[in-house]
Formats: C-alpha cells, structure tokens, sequence
C-alpha cells in the first residue's frame, strides 16, 4: 500500500510530465499548468489510488491518467470559483489566482482546457472501453449540471437567500460531494466491483465530500491564511451561506463529527462486505482537525 505523501508525489510527476504533451498554445499551457502545479494536496486522485489498491488492483499508468484526470477538473473548478464574477479570490494554493497573474480571459481559458482535458484523459487511457465509458459518464454526472456546477450556481444565487440545512446540505453535497464521491466510485469501476460494493464507495465518498466542505466551511472562520493558501474570513463578506454561518463553530462542528462518523460506519462496512483492507481511508479522515 503507497501511503499518501508518496501517492501525492507520483500524482504531481505525472501532472508535470504529461500536461504539455496535450496543450497546443503558449501562454494557455503556462496559466493551465501554473495553477495545476501550484500544489494542492492531491486529495481527489490520491482517493481514487488508494481505492484501487485497497480492493486488490493495479495503479499503472491508465489508472494513474485516469486518477489525474480528476486533478485536473477539480483545478479548473478553482480557478472558475476564484473569478472576479464569482467568489473574486486573490490568493489560491498560496499563490495569487489564475487571472490575477494572466488576466479572467486567460484563466476563463484555463479552466475550459482542463476541463476538457480531464475528458480526454479519462477516454485516452489503456483502461477497457467499458471501464472507459463509465468513467466517462460518472464524471460527467458529477462535475456537470446535476452535479458540481448545479453546486456553484445554488452557490452564487444563494448569495442573495438564506438557505435552511437541508437546502445548504444539498448545496455543499452537489458542489464539493459530488468530485469526492466520484473520486472512490472511479476505484470501484476501474477494479470491476459489483454493485452493492460501487453504492457503498459512493456513500464514503458522499460523506467524506459533505465533511469536506462544513470542514472548509470552519476553516474559512477559525483556519489561518498560512495554513489554507488561501484568504479566510471571507465566506461572511461575500454573503455565503455556510455552515458556521447557520449553526455557529459549534454546531457546525457537532454535524461534521456525525457526518464523519457515518464515514467511519461506511469503511467498516466495505471492509466486511469485500473482505478487503479499507484502514487506508483513514490517512484521508485523519484531514479534519478538530
Ligand atoms: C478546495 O479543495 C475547494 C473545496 C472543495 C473546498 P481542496 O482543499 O482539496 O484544495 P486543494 O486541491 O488542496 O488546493
Ligand atoms: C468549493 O467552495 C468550490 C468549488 C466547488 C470549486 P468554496 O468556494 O468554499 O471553495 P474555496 O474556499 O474557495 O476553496
Ligand atoms: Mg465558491
Ligand atoms: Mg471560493
Ligand atoms: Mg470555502
């Protein structure tokens, strides 16, 4: 089993070896890759990896192109959510944002070549056509309209409405849940798992993406700037609903521990029903800091 320190630096070789292979413009390729390798903490693909070896599989090199694609998708994701029109960040992976260094059209750009990038990378692969297709439509469904972008609209047009739980869940759910749970779900359909195993990876992975955000959620009001790479403290400002927002630090914190110990009541059960090794989860859990 490759713990998460070494998983994360084979991901970042990976990204910095092949990205310019399939990017045919100069300065498109500098504002892709700037934001790509600006660092990050690999979490996405490094789940994807971890699920693959936890249930007996290879990582080679179509699951790592597969694993990276993700890398790339969710970096696009950020340097959308950090533009001027949309949460207008100055500072991300502790470097100043896409546009800020080549301008919103430039970063606009970057973002759509990732995007499209990730697609290329999960349909051209040494990955099975079936395994192929799958991927292919699983990510779409969580990145897309029903998914992530479904998430940031409810987002920005929540700026203007104060949501309830339930509504605030579902935003948090769609807009960060969905690239996580899509993340173990890849493990489970590049290792050819049965269904009863696929619904409980995308239920470790939904509650694993839920606990992420009510975490970054608390992050942005007790979390340092140092520590994030990012500016905090401005979640309030920009008229967010979040979860510190609705329920305060403390209540916030009671929902993330009962999210997590769904999570946890998740890897048990995926350990008895595949009768694999799922500890490895919990280099991802050991994240929130509380
Ligand atoms: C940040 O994601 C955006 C959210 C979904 C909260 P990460 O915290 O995984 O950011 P990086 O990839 O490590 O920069
Ligand atoms: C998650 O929400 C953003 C994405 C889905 C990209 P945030 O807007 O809270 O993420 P940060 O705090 O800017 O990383
Ligand atoms: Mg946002
Ligand atoms: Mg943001
Ligand atoms: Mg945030």
């Amino acid at each position: 089993m490759i713990e998460l320190s070494e998983l994360k630096e084979e991901i970042d070789q990976f990204l910095r070896e092949k990205m310019p292979l399939d990017i045919d413009q100069d300065t498109l390729a500098a504002s892709m890759e700037y934001s790509v390798n600006a660092g990050g903490k690999r979490l996405r693909p490094a789940l994807t990896l971890t699920t693959v070896q936890m249930l007996g599989g290879q990582v080679n090199q179509g699951v790592m192109k597969a694993a990276a694609a993700l890398e790339l998708l969710h970096t696009y994701s950020l340097i959308h959510d950090d533009l001027p029109a949309m949460d207008n960040d100055d500072l991300r992976r502790g470097k100043p944002t896409n546009h800020k260094k080549f301008g919103a059209g430039m970063a606009t750009l970057a973002g759509d070549g990732l995007l499209t990038m990730a697609f290329q990378w999960v349909a051209d692969n040494q990955l099975s056509a079936e395994v192929r297709a799958e991927l292919s439509l699983e990510l779409a469904k969580a990145a897309g309209p029903s998914g992530m972008v479904a998430g940031q609209a409810r987002d920005i047009e929540g700026e203007h409405q104060r949501l309830n739980l339930d509504q605030l869940r579902y935003l948090h759910r769609q807009k960060t849940g969905a690239l996580l749970r899509y993340a173990v779900l890849a493990g489970g359909i590049i290792t050819n798992q049965e269904q009863d195993v696929k619904g409980l990876l995308a239920d470790f992975g939904t509650q694993f993406g839920l606990a992420f955000q009510i975490y970054d959620d608390l992050m942005d009001v007790v979390g340092t700037t140092k520590e994030m790479g990012k500016t905090v403290h401005k979640d309030a400002g920009e008229h967010k609903n979040t979860y510190p927002g609705l329920l305060g630090v403390q209540g916030s914190e009671q929902q993330l521990h009962s999210v997590l110990k769904q999570a946890k009541a998740t890897q048990t059960k995926l350990g008895e029903v595949t009768g694999c090794n799922f500890k490895p989860f919990d280099q991802f859990l050991a994240y929130f800091k509380l």
